[in-house]
């Protein structure tokens, strides 16, 4: 993963050859399933690990929503259905990839820490027009949730300001950036807090890659400092895969 504008990548949390990802419903069980899988993995050295968490993890309409730690709920900016997810999320036929990596993903894992103390000196009012959408996920130009905004009656920015996160994210509402995101929130104590940002995508420059590049000069980006995380490739359902990368 390349190093983005503001990003402070501490190389003993950044990249690795693998990554594994548990989750599960109780955060008992996932110990247990991280400790069976280090009894096992030996040999193997963990270059880093990160815990996380969804608040209020739940599926509304469709989409799988969490509350982050900044008291937004993320999630719905995502597709709802099956078919449109994987439109976005997997590699596709004829899309200069090999074979195998067929309905495969690729993931950035991104390990953002957040200025929760100054954000949360600003009025709610300040981090909704930071944001651009309501705590609840209203739009600010009073468009309901599961509704488009029309950011093109507002070229000035005046409801929905044009450097808030979502305007910059995804500033054509009929062409959705091609990201899957499902992040986590992290606080491993001593104001080290953020978000587990992860999202899945079928090509990095055309998904991942463009929404950073846009988000540069957003007026969250004094709130976060990017420590972490990595881009991996998910291979497809099934071991067909491992043959074929075995015999290449
Ligand atoms: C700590 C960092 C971040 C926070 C607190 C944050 C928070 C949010 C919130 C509250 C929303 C609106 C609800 C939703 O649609 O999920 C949102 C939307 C979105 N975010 Fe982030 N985000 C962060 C980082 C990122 C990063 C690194 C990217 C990608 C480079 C990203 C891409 C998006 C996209 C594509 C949307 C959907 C926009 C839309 O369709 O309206 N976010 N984010």
């Amino acid at each position: 993963m390349p190093s983005f504008a503001g990003d402070l990548l501490d190389p003993a949390q950044s990249h690795g050859d693998v990554l594994v990802q548990i989750a599960g419903e109780r955060a008992g069980d996932v110990t247990d399933a991280v400790e069976r899988l280090l009894g096992v993995a030996t040999g193997w050295r963990v270059r880093w690990r990160v815990e996380g968490f969804r608040a209020d993890n739940r599926v509304e309409d469709g989409h799988g929503l969490a509350r982050n730690p900044f008291h937004f709920t993320e999630g719905f900016g995502n597709p709802a259905g099956e078919r449109e997810t994987a439109e976005r999320a997997l590699v596709r036929d004829g899309q200069g990839e090999p074979d195998w990596a067929v309905g495969g993903s690729y993931q950035v894992v991104r390990i953002i820490r957040f200025a929760t103390e100054l954000w949360d000196k600003d009025s709610v009012h300040e981090q909704e027009r930071i944001i651009g959408r309501r705590r609840d996920g209203r739009w600010l130009d009073g468009a309901p949730t599961d509704e488009q905004p029309n950011f093109a009656a507002d070229p000035k920015g005046r409801l929905t300001p044009l450097d808030s996160h979502v305007r910059l994210a995804a500033p054509d509402r009929r062409n959705p950036p091609p990201l899957v995101r499902r992040s986590y929130s992290y606080d491993r104590g001593d104001g080290d807090t953020g978000l587990v940002f992860s999202c899945f995508q079928r090509d990095l420059a055309q998904g991942f890659e463009a929404v950073q590049k846009r988000l540069e000069g957003e007026a969250m980006a004094k709130y976060l400092l990017t420590t972490g995380g990595g881009y991996f490739f998910v291979p497809p359902p099934g071991d067909a895969w491992l043959d074929a990368v075995a015999s290449a």
